[in-house]
């Protein structure tokens, strides 16, 4: 794993956005795993920048989401659809028939899901993922307890992520039980992992992940067994680490 720590999440996002920026430029057709949540808003605002002011092109790549919540419409403002359209896409140049978030309004989730992971092995797998971590220690929606082997499919929300994402619906009863989530081992097999963590209250989720034993209970500790995972954090989150991370 390469570890960065960055004095604060500007200089996280700055980071982030140059390494996705890199892989682009160097295969412009690459297939880029996209998150959502707080964390990376200020990655995309700066992804955002790098198209209008340098031409950063976006039109050849193919988009795969993490997840979705189930049952809410992609024109629900919480839906990740909403999210991603209105906090990236809409103001590049990808092709939207080259967007693909998992669908929370499928009739037939399982039949989704499969198709989900073959719409990926089609594009020859993705090239880049961007990660997240919850305080619990998810990935996607992997929740404490999932397979470190699991594929695309439905996960019951646990109440620590539907108490974290309260804070973008009116109350907790709205924040929706269930989602869609590429598996563990989905997000294993992209060639590069991007994780991304930033503020005091993802620290013990970083330590876990950086310095704790491997484990279902931690899913995002799993990114100790892939080659090319680059862990970006401020140093708020990197606040618990004990190791010395040297890489700049
Ligand atoms: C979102 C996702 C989640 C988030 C995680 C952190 O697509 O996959 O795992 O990355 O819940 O969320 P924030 O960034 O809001 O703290």
């Amino acid at each position: 794993m390469l570890i960065l720590i960055k004095e604060n999440a500007q200089q996280m996002s700055l980071e982030a956005a140059q390494q996705v920026a890199s892989q682009i430029k160097l295969k412009p057709d690459s297939v880029i795993g996209f998150a959502t949540g707080s964390t990376p808003l200020a990655m995309y605002k700066e992804l955002i920048k790098m198209h209008k002011e340098d031409g950063l092109d976006f039109s050849k790549i193919t988009s795969f989401n993490l997840d979705e919540y189930v049952e809410l419409p992609p024109s629900h403002p919480e839906s990740y659809h909403y999210f991603m359209w209105e906090n990236l896409f809409k103001h590049i140049n990808i092709n939207p028939s080259n967007v693909h978030i998992p669908m929370g309004m499928a009739g037939n989730i399982d039949a989704f899901c499969d198709w989900y992971e073959e719409k990926i092995k089609s594009y020859g797998g993705i090239d880049l993922q961007i990660l997240g971590i919850g305080g619990n220690g998810h990935i996607a929606f992997n929740e404490p307890g999932s397979s470190l082997g699991s594929r695309t499919r439905i996960k019951t929300l646990g109440l620590k992520t539907r108490l974290d994402n309260s804070r973008f619906f009116s109350n907790l009863d709205e924040v929706p039980k269930y989602a869609i989530t590429m598996g563990v081992g989905t997000i294993m097999e992209a060639k590069k992992l991007l994780l991304l963590a930033n503020g005091i209250n993802k620290a013990d989720a970083i330590k876990a992940t950086v310095e704790g034993p491997i484990m279902a209970k931690y899913p995002a500790t799993i990114v100790q067994l892939h080659r090319y995972a680059t862990i970006i954090i401020d140093n708020e989150a990197a606040s618990k680490l004990e190791g010395e991370y040297i890489d700049k």
